[in-house]
């Protein structure tokens, strides 16, 4: 089914299901910290969720703001990345703060993609989740929904992103990257995914096949 039927269906559930995760905090206009979500989602590029919450309060107890972090010695941001490995995200994530402190911190997602540790998926989140710029996420969450949703088994990369593209909600971007996460990561799991309580499970051509759980096919290795 298209986005029309799709978008309400999916944003809906997640006005009542969303996550409470630290880094969703809004302040009283409604509008997220971009620094607060800049953070979380360097951290969450391989970190999970779950360890990933302790490491993020930690972390921004510690730096509060761009400015902390900037005028912080690299030895103190890694120290307190300690534990989550893959340290050249801290190191970049330091640069990266000194060059905004420097600068300004940038608002769209092509700003965020010319600094240091943001990559494709990172610029998406943040000018989606903090400045409502309507750019799709894709990750391995939001493959494995849209591979059932259509009965995709091997979706490639462009497959994915061009879907990705096509549903995102124009209107709620931020709301419908974290939609689309929160409903892979709880329901649309990768073994077991619990199709009696997902929003689209009437539109899923995986669910009516049968066997949701075949699609993705695992990437080999
Ligand atoms: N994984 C990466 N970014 C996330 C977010 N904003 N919410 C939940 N899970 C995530």
């Amino acid at each position: 089914d298209g986005p029309e039927t799709l978008r309400p269906a999916l944003l809906a559930w997640f006005d009542r299901h969303a996550r409470d995760l630290p880094w969703r905090t809004v302040d009283g206009g409604g509008q997220r910290d971009p620094y607060r979500v800049w953070v979380s989602e360097i951290l969450l590029q391989q970190t999970q969720v779950v360890r990933g919450r302790v490491y993020f309060e930690n972390f921004v107890q510690q730096f509060p703001d761009v400015q902390s972090l900037a005028d912080a010695p690299t030895e103190d941001v890694l120290k307190a990345w300690e534990g989550c490995g893959y340290y050249a995200r801290a190191r970049n994530l330091h640069k990266a703060a000194r060059i905004i402190a420097e600068t300004q911190m940038p608002t769209t997602y092509d700003g965020w993609l010319a600094l240091p540790g943001v990559g494709p998926y990172t610029a998406a989140a943040i000018s989606s989740l903090a400045f409502g710029e309507a750019r799709a996420v894709n990750d391995g969450n939001v493959r494995r929904v849209l591979a059932r949703l259509y009965a995709e088994v091997q979706p490639g990369e462009k497959w994915v992103q061009a879907q990705a593209d096509a549903l995102l909600d124009p209107h709620r971007p931020g709301d419908w990257n974290e939609a689309l996460m929160d409903l892979g990561a709880t329901i649309c799991t990768p073994r077991r995914p619990n199709c009696p309580a997902c929003p689209l499970s009437a539109h899923c051509v995986a669910r009516r096949s049968g066997d949701p759980a075949a699609y993705p096919v695992a990437k080999k290795r």
